[in-house]
């Protein structure tokens, strides 16, 4: 009976760990491998290291799915007040950040020591690293379902939980193992894409911005999405956050927003001064004003532009960059500028046009949308309709939330939401 368990967890990550704790204090045998060597990497890098593991408000709305109501069920039985209840018995220190954002004090470790805690618990068996050679589906007279060969030998169980996640970061382990294994038995799946990573574009149109490297400042960014389905409806996604400019694009939590939404060959609308119609403000400031184009520029942009961007953005708009009109003069006084020259100058930076090539790809993206199709799982027990015994949890499945602790909120409901379900092996007569 030692290579016999009522669970077996493939993927010790964020999903992984907690339903494997869950289902071992439910007197279940689990066992948990991993074949990475350290566990659950992306815990620990989470956040900047300090791990944003929930939203204080957490909705269907904040998640990207091909099946918008999936995730729905799963949110509404774990909510990130019982997780935060479940920190506070670990004695884990957090704060709130930005927007509903709750971190550690510490550092992101403290969870995964929480996470271990809840497995030791449970008295989980825990094999890392070990890889998972083949998996096949069985008849047994035991009642195990599921055979796997591993490196540490072959193992049965009565139950199999898929916790594998994305693609996002190759270098610590990640794969597409659990998808692929989906597919190998039926599942229906949503296409991966890189998600919450930054955008980048072709040398030409970058070119103009290269300059501004390092600035970060508050955008309103938009995007066009249309829904699937039998009517497809267009409507428009805006974030209001930080963008930041690289030197081969943009990227902050603005872009990192939109970019899960962004689909190639669509053209993202940014508005550079959320808080101002800069046009009007030009045009009113005309009247009366004896400063250059240049400082009245700066002055409308406000505080929030810092100066180098005014002054960049100006220059490539005054070359014909960015829409702009070739003539324009910095040095000269506003008022000797014609309204629609500066009511172009305060479109260009209120209703910036600009049009990605791609992304920074799975190395840098925070996670991967798409996966199992989640029309052929329970949403009360992620298990698979296809094939009984089965579950998928976490980022595997196709459901992708927005940045701001969404993700983990997911990984924590998905997981509990499995674990509850999870059976014991059938007694034998
Ligand atoms: P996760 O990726 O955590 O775990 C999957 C596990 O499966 C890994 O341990 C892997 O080694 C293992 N595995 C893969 N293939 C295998 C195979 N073939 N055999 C055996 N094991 C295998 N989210 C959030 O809410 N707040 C945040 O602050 C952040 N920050 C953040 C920063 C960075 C840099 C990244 C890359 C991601 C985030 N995220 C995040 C996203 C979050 O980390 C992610 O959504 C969850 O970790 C997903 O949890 P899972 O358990 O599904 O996968």
């Amino acid at each position: 009976m030692s290579n016999v368990f009522d669970v077996i967890v493939v993927g010790a990550g964020a999903a992984g760990l907690f339903c494997a704790g869950v289902a071992g204090q439910r007197g279940l045998r689990v066992l948990l491998i991993d074949h990475a060597a350290k566990v659950a990497e992306k815990v620990r890098i989470s956040g900047g290291g300090r791990c944003n593991f929930t939203n204080r408000e957490v909705g269907p709305t904040n998640f990207l799915s091909e099946n918008p109501h999936f995730c729905r069920s799963a949110l509404a039985g774990y909510t990130p007040q019982d997780f935060l209840a479940l920190v506070g018995r670990h004695g884990i220190a957090w704060h709130e950040k930005h927007k509903g954002q709750l971190f550690c004090n510490h550092k992101a470790d403290d969870i995964i020591r929480m996470l271990l805690a809840e497995c030791d618990q449970g008295g989980v068996t825990r094999w890392q690293p070990c890889a998972v050679q083949d998996i096949r589906r069985t008849l047994a007279d035991d009642g195990c379902r599921f055979e796997l060969d591993t490196e540490r030998g072959p193992v049965r169980a009565h139950q199999l939980v898929i916790a594998t996640g994305g693609l996002s970061i190759p270098k610590i382990g990640a794969t597409d193992f659990g998808q692929r294994l989906a597919a190998q038995w039926g599942h229906a799946i949503v296409p991966l894409r890189p998600a919450l990573v930054p955008l980048t574009f072709s040398a030409d149109t970058w070119s103009p911005f290269v300059p501004l490297a390092g600035i970060s400042l508050e955008v309103l960014v938009s995007a066009e999405v249309v829904d699937g389905g039998k009517r497809s409806r267009h409507h428009t996604v805006s974030f209001l956050e930080d963008l930041l400019f690289t030197h081969r694009g943009l990227s902050g939590p603005a872009i990192l927003q939109i970019s899960s939404f962004w689909q190639p060959g669509q053209t993202l609308q940014i508005n550079l001064a959320p808080q101002h119609e800069l046009a009007g403000l030009l045009k009113q400031a005309k009247v009366g004003s004896r400063k250059q184009l240049a400082t009245e520029w700066a002055l409308a942009l406000g505080d929030a532009a810092p100066q180098r961007l005014a002054q960049t953005w100006l220059e490539q708009f005054c070359q014909g960059s960015t829409g702009g009109v070739v003539g324009l003069r910095p040095g000269a006084p506003l008022a000797e500028h014609k309204d629609k020259d500066l009511e172009a100058l305060g479109a260009s930076a209120n209703h910036w046009h600009i049009l990605p090539a791609g992304t920074e790809g799975y190395a840098k993206a925070e996670v991967t949308a798409g996966g199992v199709d989640t029309r052929e799982l329970s949403s009360q027990t992620m298990e698979s309709k296809r094939v009984a015994g089965l579950h998928f949890i976490g980022e595997v499945v196709d459901v992708t939330g927005w940045l701001g602790g969404y993700n983990f909120q997911w990984a924590w409901a998905s997981a509990m939401a499995c674990a509850r379900a999870l059976q014991p092996l059938p007694e034998v007569a």
